[in-house]
Parts: C-alpha cells; structure tokens; sequence
C-alpha cells in the first residue's frame, strides 16, 4: 500500500509570514510545494511570479511543483528551470505544440506535466501521456482557491488512468482544486495517487495535522 504524494498550494498560504509556512510544510509529512502561476490571461487572476518563486526555493527542502496557468509557457521555461521548478506543469489549452513544449521542459532537467481544464476530456492525451511524468487534473475552473469540487473529476481519473495504466503506469495522476476530506479518500480510490490542497491545509486550525490526514489514504 502507498500513500499519495501530497502537495499543500501556497496560494492560500499566509504571505505575511511566507517563510513560516514554508517551514511548517518543510517539516510536516508534505511530499511537494505547489506553486500557481497566474497571468490575468489564461486565467482572470494574477498570483505570482519569479522572484518569489525563486524566494520559495531558498527555503523549501522539498521538491517545487510548478503549475502554470499562464499563455505561451514555452516563453519561460529556463526561467523556471533558473528559479527552482522541478516539476513544471503546463495547460493543455495554453500549448498549441504541446509536445515540443513537453521536450523542451524535460531538456532543461525537469519533470514535464500537462494540465486539463474541466472541460477538456482526457482523451486529447493519448499520444502523449507516455511522454508525460505528470498530470494534473483540474477539479476547478483554475484560477482561485477555495471552489467548489466538481464531481466529474472521478470520472475523469477513472479514464486517465485506464488510458496510462500499460504505457505510463509511474504517471502522477494529481488532482487540484477543492480536495477536503469529503472527497480525498474517493479521489484516490478512483486512481489519484498525488494531491493537490490549498484552502483545506492553509485553512484549518492545525495544517500539519491535516497533511498527515492526507498521507494516511491508501491506494
Ligand atoms: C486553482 C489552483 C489551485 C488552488 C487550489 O487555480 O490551481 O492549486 O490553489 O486551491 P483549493 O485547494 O483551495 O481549491
Ligand atoms: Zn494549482
């Protein structure tokens, strides 16, 4: 039995006192630090960009999981690649040659992930999800924490998985948006094996309890 990797979103972390969050994650049974990049186009929010990516970096003692919901990621590949990003994960809906963008993520020394909308069913991956280290399904429209989950996503584990399971069975198949305690456990029953969570975390009265209750699901 293994757990599934847990990825705590800063993006609901306090910016305040970054460096004690970053600390708290660093020392809780956290597998990664997710990190969403937003530009005001491929979503309607801004969050954050390189320098403080390049701030988390110095601090954190984890593996950075970069998700970039921004247009024209090939643009900034090597400056993630410079500012720390080990996982760097793209929107299938921003790349229009998803897999030249997907070599030149791995030809900087990363790991390469491809990001669905809801809307966007699974299928468009199929020529291309043995080239993949990770995907990551949306469980919410992108741009902001705290929504709503959207019960269509076990669906779409479900088909990912299916899809992977022969070619690509080390895929990450991670989930993000609106993971709690009422869906974590059915999430990966379903084939998720890497979690996404920022308001669940950030916001509850003790965020290392909650990573550990995270850790503790089995697939
Ligand atoms: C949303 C981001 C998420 C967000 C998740 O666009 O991709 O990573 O931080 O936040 P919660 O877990 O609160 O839905
Ligand atoms: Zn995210």
């Amino acid at each position: 039995m293994k757990a599934p990797i847990v990825s705590p979103s800063l993006l609901s972390a306090n910016f305040n006192e970054l460096a004690k969050d970053i600390e708290m994650i660093n020392q809780s049974k956290a597998d990664w630090f997710h990190l969403d990049i937003m530009d005001g186009v491929f979503v309607p929010n801004i969050s954050f960009g390189f320098p403080v990516v390049a701030h988390i970096n110095k601090l954190a003692k984890k593996p950075l999981d970069v998700h970039l919901m921004i247009v024209e990621p090939d643009r900034y590949i090597k400056d993630f690649k410079s500012v720390g990003a080990d996982y760097l994960t793209v929107h299938y809906e921003a790349c229009t040659h998803l897999h030249r963008t997907v070599q030149a993520i791995k030809a900087e020394g990363m790991k390469a992930g491809v990001s669905l909308n809801p809307h966007t069913p699974v299928s468009v991956l199929e020529d291309i999800v043995g080239e993949l280290d990770l995907v990551l399904l949306m469980s919410v429209n992108p741009g902001f924490g705290g929504q709503k989950y959207i019960e269509n996503t076990y669906k779409k584990i479900k088909q990912l998985k299916a899809l992977s399971k022969d070619i690509n069975p080390d895929l990450y198949i991670e989930v993000d948006g609106g993971v709690d305690n009422t869906n974590a456990q059915k999430l990966v029953d379903a084939g998720a094996n890497a979690l996404v969570a920022g308001s669940y975390v950030f916001k509850s009265d003790n965020p290392t309890n909650t990573i550990a209750k995270l850790k503790t699901l089995q697939f």
